[in-house]
């Protein structure tokens, strides 16, 4: 179901009428976003409500009159962190009473974190959970009036569509085409705090992807928790090849990019329509967490080592220039030596351009908080070395290969002392000299130097 965001439009006029009142001056917001794209994009919508209520942006709390963390739950340091952050904020309000802090996000929706800062975070003004921000006018009136607000009640299946944004950058833009997961992973808490998994209408997700391109975005990233099932659900019958062939069609000089993609339901006709579509980066992000199949199995992710290998093969056969990216996840509770051992096998196989590596984190709730945790914090740390050790090898040996060769790359960011920083369409961070100017726009750089993870270059031209 979709509802509409007007419905909100008599809040955020009672909101910018009490903040008038109140201050009688220019209002500001700190907004802080922990974890992945998903909760990036969330954020910039969360911005785009408190912009329409009258608040600018700030880039620290302590100028800030509203202080608001959007918060990650996937892993326990993630979640240290947020604790750690909104601590340091007690001192913070204790010299600015009226500063209000709100915490919402993953982390947030479950009921023992939530009940933790209703007691011992007194100064906590408003929690909200992950499917609510458009709600937020409607608590920010509650907050504004003295009342302590909590809302984390379930998630709910219907998407609300027309938020405002204010986007950090026009030319790098997240474009959400689903929200919510329901693959329960054994180990992974996302399905328990984001709800279930539910696929924006394809007009939706065109008309906002013609806007972002108008609007000057050169690289938009499709996101989701697994974008190969878009479309389930919809009434309208479309799944993720076909809507990548409709955003491949809209007119304009753009890259797509889309995580993240799930193995089980990584079919070869999305392989087929990444060949064809000539806008669509030649990087696909697929996480295989483990090699070994007996823990793919206790990790509940549906696939086999020799599935998740066919993949990789048949995507090379037909992409040969193909980045492939991954995640994996080393100590899951009962996984012996040998078992991980099967993890470097497929490390060797594959040769992954990058890989995201994350030692096993148990999350209250889940299947694998059950299962009994047999290796020690030494015993993970030192597979994780050795995983590194490897993929560190790999990647120079990588990166090497594109010595000589002339790239085309989006110019992303620039350190401020004439370097910049780009990535290629296949997802490699390159360094090279050039004017600030240059950010934003697609340039013909010359690879001169392979460092182990990014590679030095030249512009072209
Ligand atoms: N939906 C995406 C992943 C989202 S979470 C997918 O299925 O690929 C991003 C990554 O965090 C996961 O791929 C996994 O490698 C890691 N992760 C999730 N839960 C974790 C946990 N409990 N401990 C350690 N790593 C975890
Ligand atoms: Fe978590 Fe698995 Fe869903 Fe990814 S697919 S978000 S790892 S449950
Ligand atoms: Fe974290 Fe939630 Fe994303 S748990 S990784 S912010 S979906």
């Amino acid at each position: 179901m979709t509802t509409d965001f007007n419905a909100q439009s008599d809040n955020i006029e009672r909101v910018k009428m009490i903040l008038e009142a109140k201050y009688n001056r220019p209002v500001y917001a700190f907004v802080h976003t922990y974890g992945c794209q998903g909760n990036v994009s969330d954020s910039e919508r969360i911005k785009g409500i408190l912009k329409a209520c009258g608040y600018d942006f700030v880039d620290s709390p302590e100028e800030a009159d509203l202080v608001l963390f959007n918060t990650c739950a996937v892993r326990e340091h993630a979640e240290d962190r947020v604790f750690g952050n909104v601590g340091a904020l007690k001192n913070i309000k204790e010299k600015r009473r009226d500063m209000i802090i709100a915490l919402c996000g993953c982390m947030m929706q479950q009921q023992h974190i939530a009940d933790k800062i209703k007691k011992s975070y007194p100064y906590v003004n408003l929690v909200f959970g992950t499917n609510h921000a458009h709600k937020l006018p409607e608590m920010l009136y509650r907050v504004l009036n003295g009342k302590r607000t909590f809302d984390i009640s379930e998630p709910k299946k219907d998407i609300v569509e027309g938020l405002p944004t204010v986007r950090d950058r026009a030319f790098k833009a997240w474009l959400p085409i689903m929200y919510g997961c329901d693959n329960f992973c054994s180990y992974c808490i996302v399905p328990y705090v984001r709800g279930r998994e539910c696929s924006r209408k394809s007009e939706d997700i065109i008309k906002e992807a013609k806007e972002l391109i108008a609007n000057g975005a050169k690289d938009i990233t499709l996101l989701g928790q697994n974008v190969n099932s878009y479309g389930k659900g919809l009434y309208e019958d479309i799944n993720f090849s076909q809507l990548l062939r409709k955003i491949n069609a809209l007119p304009g000089d753009f890259i797509i990019r889309f995580m993240t993609s799930h193995p089980k339901d990584c079919s070869k006709e999305l392989l087929d329509t990444m060949r064809d579509c000539e806008k669509v980066a030649r990087h696909l992000h697929l996480p295989f967490q483990s090699g070994n199949n007996r823990v793919l199995k206790d990790m509940n992710r549906h696939y086999t080592a020799e599935q998740y290998l066919e993949l990789v093969r048949y995507a090379r056969e037909i992409m040969p220039d193909l980045a492939i990216t991954s995640d994996v996840i080393v100590g899951f509770p009962n996984e012996t030596y040998e078992e991980f051992c099967d993890t470097l096998k497929l490390i060797e196989k594959v040769k992954f351009t990058s890989l995201f590596t994350f030692i096993y984190s148990k999350r209250t709730g889940t299947a694998a908080a059950k299962m009994i945790d047999v290796n020690t914090r030494e015993e993970k740390a030192k597979r994780m070395r050795e995983l590194l050790d490897l993929q560190e090898s790999i990647a120079q040996e990588r990166t090497a290969s594109y010595v000589g060769q002339t790239i085309s790359v989006l110019v992303e960011e620039t350190d401020g002392k004439g370097m910049l920083v780009g990535r290629t369409n296949d997802n490699i961070t390159i360094r090279f000299e050039g004017d600030e100017k240059l950010v934003g726009t697609i340039r013909n750089v010359c690879v001169i130097e392979a460092l182990s993870w990014i590679v030095k270059g030249k512009i072209a031209e």
